[in-house]
């Protein structure tokens, strides 16, 4: 008879067996950098995350060297908006202070910045309005703007998550023709119209005004349309491709996997993490090992690399294995 039990005998076979693994080296780490001082304000819904100024910010940056965290995600909350986001390329923005802030300070750590508008237009779309509606070309001017000033502020990669067509395309030729030709992009290619963004809409400042967001970002009922748009972002030369949210979109995951030669991320948003964190909270899952288990589930989907809130907890919990 044929028995896979056969290898799953003792802690060791298991071992020789086992197929995926997560490691410290798959994570990045994103961060809400607030304008302004001494800020350190905890967000209600995504417990032991918070937005910190540029001052308080320190301990939070050794924690994660010292953990060998590879990278950050930086998400900007400006202290002033308006119609267009033009904070997003103002060179002395919150973005491009807090880039400068970390490559001199902690040079070893890869700084990617979330490329957007929503947390810097006073209507909280992710681009200009016409006609109730985001246009999407003449957004595409603004993220160049935008990503030049980021990249003369010297991040280390961009990742543009406004779901704009051309956008890869757009950037692209704004980096090589200001110098930056070695600047990589990581588009969030496949992102989805989704309500497990929730949490993160308080804790960037970032809901919309009016309306939402399913005229640019994708449909959750789709998943052939999902290769369509990696296939558009491969061809403009997005060097990563991303998925977003992870959990619900596993399949999607493996899509993007067994169809395109680039490194493969994925986003474990904040209402994934906040559903881990309160049911932990009221004793009724165990949350370190459903965090594992999940953040495992994307590695098996077929995820190089995960962003993820819970990156600190899992390097704490890696580094002591
Ligand atoms: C900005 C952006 C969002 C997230 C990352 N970049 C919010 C949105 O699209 O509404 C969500 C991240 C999360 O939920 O953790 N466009």
């Amino acid at each position: 008879m044929n028995r896979t039990r056969r290898l799953r005998k003792t802690e060791n076979i298991r071992r020789l067996v086992r197929e995926n693994k997560l490691t410290i080296d798959d994570l990045i780490y994103p961060l809400f950098i607030e304008e302004g001082e001494n800020i350190e304000t905890e967000i209600v819904s995504m417990p032991g995350i918070k937005r910190f100024s540029l001052d308080r910010i320190s301990k939070e940056l050794d924690e994660v060297v010292e953990l060998d965290i590879p990278a950050v995600l930086l998400f900007g909350i400006p202290s002033k908006k308006d119609d267009t986001g033009s904070e997003t390329w103002n060179d002395n923005g919150i973005m491009q202070q807090a880039i400068r802030f970390i490559k001199k300070n902690y040079p070893s750590l890869y700084v990617i910045t979330d490329v957007c508008f929503c947390e810097y237009t006073s209507h909280g779309h992710c681009g200009i309005i016409h006609d109730n509606d985001v246009d999407n070309d003449a957004t595409l001017v603004n993220i160049a703007k935008q990503v030049i000033s980021h990249a003369k502020a010297g991040v280390d990669m961009v990742a543009p998550s406004g779901m704009m067509d051309g956008m890869i395309q757009a950037i692209r030729e704004a980096l090589d023709n200001t110098g930056f030709s070695n600047l990589p992009v990581m588009s969030y290619a496949v992102k989805y119209s989704s309500a497990f963004y929730g949490p993160f809409r308080d804790a960037a400042d970032s809901a919309p005004t009016f309306g939402d967001r399913r005229t640019y970002q994708m449909d959750p009922s789709n998943r052939d349309e999902g290769l369509r748009e990696a296939t558009f972002d491969d061809e403009e030369g997005a060097d990563i491709l991303m998925v977003k949210p992870a959990l619900a979109y596993l399949d999607i995951i493996r899509d993007l996997k067994n169809n395109f030669d680039r490194p493969i991320a994925c986003y474990n948003v904040s209402g994934e993490y906040a559903m881990i964190k309160a049911a932990a909270a009221k004793g009724w899952i165990d949350g370190d090992r459903v965090m594992m288990e999940s953040l495992l589930s994307m590695k098996r989907a077929g995820a190089d690399i995960i962003i993820t809130y819970f990156a600190k907890e899992v390097a704490k919990i890696l580094q002591k294995k």
